[in-house]
């Protein structure tokens, strides 16, 4: 029997309601496919900051390594730990360490869902580049706390960085409808967006079959809401991509909905999976988080270690189950009877 093992991060807040729920699939799921899950949990989050002072151990990187895939929850809990702790010390170092520079996230809407827009069918792949441009970390402030004070965060663009996600996000368009938009800012930011925008048409003369667009951030955001079904594939930096991410999770019904998968395309390192939502500290442990968003990373999870016909089962039962109404409106059903409806459309 095939075994994969299974890095767990709850986290913090609703990352530990929907990883509980998440689990609960992927169990069922590997015994309807016959594989086994060994799930191995590691507490890192804010509670395990206040006891600790860090977010997770000086090896927790090394720890992580060893695994075939990782599913976080999610994390932050800013009323303890400030979000520039928790989120630095923990979720982006991971993607950064295991150079998980493609963050894919679809955006359609699933059978029942009504979503905010008229548009009722679209299917929108965003790929976000994960690993460096406005996250990087670079920057810092002087004259702290006085009027001349200066605060610098720099965007970092690198050729390697800006490449690879546009010819991800190419491939993804070639095996999807064939086209790519790549979402910039280059009328305003003059040197890392129109260096973005040149690579796109470098790549775009090796894609002959892809069609290419460019867009404005701005533009984009207004596109998304008036037109989504006319966007295929996406490809954006990382804050921008994190930004559409957001909007494309509300067009498809709310943050309960949108998945997300942190790919490390070599496999130089183990992928992770996690919601596109942070740990909601408004509706944490209430037992009314939509668990589909997590249960459908965790779809992308199995799809990437080669178990195809689970993955697809377990989007067919978040399919079926809201086919049926279940789960369909925030709060309309408890984590547990989603969770529990999923799992029987699953056993069918
Ligand atoms: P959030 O995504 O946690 O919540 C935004 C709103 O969406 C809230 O009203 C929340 O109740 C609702 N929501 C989110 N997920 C839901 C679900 N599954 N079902 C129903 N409703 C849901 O964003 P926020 O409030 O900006 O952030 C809260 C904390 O999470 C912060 O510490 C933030 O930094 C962190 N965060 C973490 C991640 C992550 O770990 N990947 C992602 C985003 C935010
Ligand atoms: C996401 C989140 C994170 C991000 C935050 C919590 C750092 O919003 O995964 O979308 O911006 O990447
Ligand atoms: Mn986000």
């Amino acid at each position: 029997m095939k075994s994969y093992q299974i890095a767990l991060i709850p986290g913090d807040g609703i990352g530990v309601d929907v990883t509980d729920a998440t689990v609960q699939v992927l169990e069922a799921a590997a015994q309807k496919f016959g594989f086994q899950l060994n799930n191995t949990e590691f507490p890192w989050s804010c509670e395990w900051y206040l006891k600790h002072g860090t977010m997770m151990p000086k090896d927790g990187i090394e720890t992580l390594r060893a695994f075939d895939a990782i599913f976080l929850g999610a994390v932050g809990w800013p009323e303890t730990v400030a979000d520039s702790v928790s989120l630095h010390g923990l979720l982006l170092p991971i993607r950064k360490a295991f150079t998980q520079y493609a963050n894919i996230r679809p955006h359609r809407l699933l059978p029942g869902v009504q979503g905010p827009l008229v548009a009722d069918a679209f299917d929108i792949l965003c790929i976000r580049e994960n690993t460096e441009g406005e996250y990087s970390g670079a920057g810092g402030r002087v004259h702290q706390g006085t009027a001349d004070e200066v605060a610098v965060e720099t965007s970092v663009f690198t050729r390697t960085g800006v490449e690879r996600i546009l010819r991800y996000g190419f491939e993804q368009a070639r095996a999807r409808r064939g086209h790519l938009t790549s979402v910039t800012k280059s009328n305003a930011q003059k040197y890392s967006m129109v260096f973005w925008d040149e690579v796109t048409r470098e790549l775009a003369a090796e894609y002959p079959d892809v069609t290419v667009s460019q867009m404005h951030i701005d533009a984009m955001a207004a596109k998304m809401v008036m037109a989504p079904q006319d966007l295929d594939v996406i490809v954006a930096s990382n804050l921008f991509g994190d930004i559409l991410t957001d909007l494309g999770a509300a067009i498809q019904g709310g943050l309960g909905f949108a998945a997300s998968a942190n790919i490390c395309p070599d496999h130089s390192g183990p992928s992770m999976f996690e919601p596109v939502h942070g740990s909601a500290p408004d509706i944490a442990g209430q037992d009314i988080a939509n668990p589909i968003a997590a249960i459908w990373s965790a779809a992308m999870m199995l799809d990437h270690l080669g178990e195809a016909e689970a993955a697809s089962a377990v989007l067919s039962a978040i399919e079926a189950a809201t086919a049926k109404g279940i789960g369909t409106h925030p709060g309309k059903h408890a984590t547990a009877v989603i969770t529990a409806a999923i799992i029987a459309e699953l056993e069918l």
